[in-house]
């Protein structure tokens, strides 16, 4: 069974299909998914998509990119959503740099270790999104020392990813490592204790290579497990498994 630990169905590019596109992944082998949040609105559509499939988990949280209007207040909203017994994390949140039309640094990480705190009050995990922004968002995390979580998309060095392993984190690798010029991400793969990996599609984006620039879903994170298995020199049935062993570890789920 593969576990797909990261897709946005919330997106409107499966306003068409959504329905038909959740039901028919278990038949393609795909058993679980996590959609998180990336605003207050998609965390609770992440929640009504959790209610209506057994198969699909959800996160709640606010993107870096969309914390423009952020408030403490926010959070209290999170704190309800979060009770609810499918949200598995805090997510997606964190940094992200590379936008110039994304909300000051102040505020983003404003909001990153507000959810932070809410994260280590609930002991949840927490899902990080960072782009171009390494150094601060390792160093926020560690000003939360009790609190684990994952790297979705892990863009980062070989060093950082060490540290993360060693404060207990675990990294997740999508489409991007599978593309012509990934040299960074099959380095750290390489690297890196199989227990402390996970894989994911970041759905509708990132569809991995042959399908590089497609709508992305659920159905073509085989192709990640398949490029796992060929930098790791292992079988992708033992990909599959330990990854999605791994995924139900960590969410917390049966
Ligand atoms: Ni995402």
């Amino acid at each position: 069974m593969l576990f797909d630990t990261h897709a946005h169905y919330d997106d409107d590019w499966f306003d068409e299909d959504r329905d038909t596109l959740l039901a028919s992944m278990p038949e393609k082998g795909v058993g679980l998914i996590v959609n998180p949040g990336i605003t207050l609105e998609t965390s609770r559509f992440a929640i009504s998509m959790a209610e209506k499939y057994p198969h699909v988990y959800a996160a709640v949280g606010i993107h870096p990119e969309n914390c423009h209007d952020f408030v403490p207040e926010h959070i209290d909203v999170l704190r309800e959503l979060a009770k609810h017994h499918k949200v598995v994390a805090i997510g997606e949140i964190g940094l992200d740099y590379y936008w110039p039309e994304n909300p000051s640094r102040e505020l983003q990480q404003q909001a990153f270790r507000a959810q932070l705190a809410l994260a280590q009050e609930l002991s949840l995990p927490v899902i990080v999104h960072d782009r171009e922004a390494h150094a601060d968002t390792l160093a926020i995390v560690k000003e939360f020392p009790i609190v684990t979580g994952v790297f979705h998309c892990y863009s980062g060095s070989v060093e950082d990813a060490r540290t993360l392993v060693k404060m207990g984190w675990m990294l997740s690798f999508n489409g991007a490592a599978t593309f012509k010029n990934a040299r960074k991400a099959p380095e750290v793969i390489t690297e890196l204790p199989m227990e402390h990996l996970m894989i994911e599609t970041d759905a509708p984006y990132l569809a991995p290579v042959p399908y590089r620039g497609k709508r992305n879903d659920s159905g073509y994170v085989h192709l990640v497990a398949e490029k796992i298995a060929q930098i790791k020199a292992m079988t992708v049935d033992e990909v599959v498994r330990i990854t999605a062993e791994n995924g139900k570890r960590f969410f917390g789920i049966k």
